[in-house]
């Protein structure tokens, strides 16, 4: 464990939210409860993912890159023990013997079902046991406590984040699952009436701003510092690449025509087949798709869906652009050069809310381009923070100045060019676990997760005068 200076104020930085917990006088008590509020919304959303399948699918694997979802039950239940009981509650736990067993570290995914797992109502009944007791540490807790792990109630806040990324994974595992649809929703909101006027691309003009962030209280370890970054003028899609935009690029020959390609790129698509994004298949002279046990036409007005860094990255090039860097994204989606700082969101620093953002898997897809006109960046993008994740160019790396907190295993051993860096979170990602400077990584050959993209290009000098 490090000591990270999350208490500290960076002069970057002057909106009032991003004021310590410590120096928020009064606030402890409303932190304590969101953080109890977002630990039972993540539970809520756990139990819904698994109450919905019997046990025999519950240990099953529905895919070889997911765990089975009884084994991601018992291990949200298993970190929840180990950072919030144990660790920041200093009590001695319920079950240490599953800390093995329930280790992402110690087994890959495909293995995981030959451990000797909890049957589900096993599992059931050791996580609420474990949320008994971090209830009662949480009702103890003071977030003016200067140790680490318990200021500002970061580990109130890192757990839940923690099963809420769980329960995003797990409904990617819902998704690859075959058989009959088991989760239901309402559909998204239709595009606004001004959506089909809206300009194909936004200026963000060149200069420095704040990335990252040193006093959001539950931001993790890879989000920390704030630092000043440079970012020269550049133009961002207004709205993420859609459906209809990506089958103009299938049906140009996309996938035929190695000069859109990376050379690792082409080398992938060509071992693993590719010809449209995942869950994608012909019927005729159309597309359809499968959805949570659905089939149906492909919307052609929704951000693209299940692509990976490969495939986004040809497309970009197809269409003459390219894809954004981390920073641009960041810059895009907070930067605001009328206050002069950056906002916490793409709107401002007030807590996202259903007019403003497609999360929480409050809708089972994302929303079409467009939407959410509440939820604009200063820049005019749209649909920055929820419907799909969006790559970016960029390998995962630490901001200068990084410290990793409370494990290596968080961040740190990820960072290198294996991973690329994507940004905003989808439709199946909870609020606790988005904000502008929140940053996803993965394997640019992974589709099975809720990615899409949107492109950029260099502005002229002209342009940003
Ligand atoms: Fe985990």
């Amino acid at each position: 464990m490090t000591s990270q200076t999350r208490a500290e104020q960076s002069p970057t930085e002057q909106s009032p939210t991003e004021q310590t917990p410590v120096a928020r006088a009064g606030a402890e008590a409303t932190d304590l409860r969101l953080a109890r509020a977002a630990l039972e919304r993540a539970r809520r959303r756990t139990l819904a993912l698994t109450d919905c399948l019997d046990d025999e699918q519950l240990m099953a694997q529905h895919s070889k890159l997911m765990s089975p979802l009884g084994w991601d039950l018992a291990h949200i239940g298993n970190q929840e023990e180990l950072w919030l009981v144990r660790e920041a509650g200093g009590r001695a736990g319920l079950r240490p013997d599953l800390d093995r067993i329930y280790d992402a570290f110690v087994t890959p995914r495909a293995d995981r079902p030959a451990l000797p797992l909890l049957s589900p109502d096993e599992a059931q009944r050791y996580v609420a046991q474990v949320r008994e007791q971090a209830l009662e540490v949480l009702e103890g807790a003071d977030p003016a406590d200067p140790a680490p792990l318990l200021n500002g109630g970061f580990v109130f806040g890192m757990v839940a984040q923690h099963e809420q990324q769980h329960d995003e994974t797990m409904l990617a595992t819902h998704q690859l699952r075959r058989g009959e649809p088991v989760l239901h929703a309402p559909e998204p909101p239709a595009a606004p009436a001004d959506a089909a006027g809206l300009p194909r691309e936004v200026l963000v003009d060149g200069g420095e701003f704040t990335m990252g962030t040193s006093t959001d209280p539950w931001a993790l370890d890879n989000e920390r510092p704030a630092h000043r970054v440079h970012v020269p003028g550049f133009w961002l899609d207004t709205v993420p690449v859609t459906c209809g935009a990506y089958l103009e690029f299938i049906e140009d020959g996309g996938y035929r025509e190695p000069r859109w390609w990376s050379q690792e790129g082409w080398a992938y698509k060509e071992k693993a087949g590719l010809e449209a994004p995942l869950f994608w298949r012909r019927e005729g002279a159309s597309w359809v798709r499968r959805r949570f046990g659905h089939t149906e036409p492909i919307p052609v007005d929704q951000p693209v869906l299940h692509v990976c860094w490969y495939e986004a990255d040809a497309y970009a090039r197809w269409a003459g652009r390219r894809l954004p860097t981390e920073s641009e994204w960041e810059k895009a989606a907070r930067h605001d050069p009328a206050a002069g700082r950056s906002l916490r969101h793409p709107w401002g620093d007030d807590a996202p809310d259903d007019t403003r953002a497609n999360l929480g898997q409050r809708h089972l897809q994302p929303a079409p381009a467009g939407a959410y006109p509440a939820g604009a960046a200063p820049s005019g993008a749209r649909q920055l923070l929820g419907d799909v994740w969006e790559w970016t160019s960029s390998d995962f790396t630490p901001y200068p100045g990084f410290a990793a907190f409370p494990y290596r295993e968080y961040s740190e051993v990820f960072f290198g060019p294996d991973y690329k860096v994507l940004r905003g979170g989808s439709f199946g990602a909870d609020q606790v676990a988005v904000r502008g400077t929140f940053r996803n990584w993965d394997y640019p050959i992974r589709r099975q997760i809720f990615a899409g993209f949107r492109t950029a290009r260099d502005a002229s000098v002209a342009e940003v005068g």
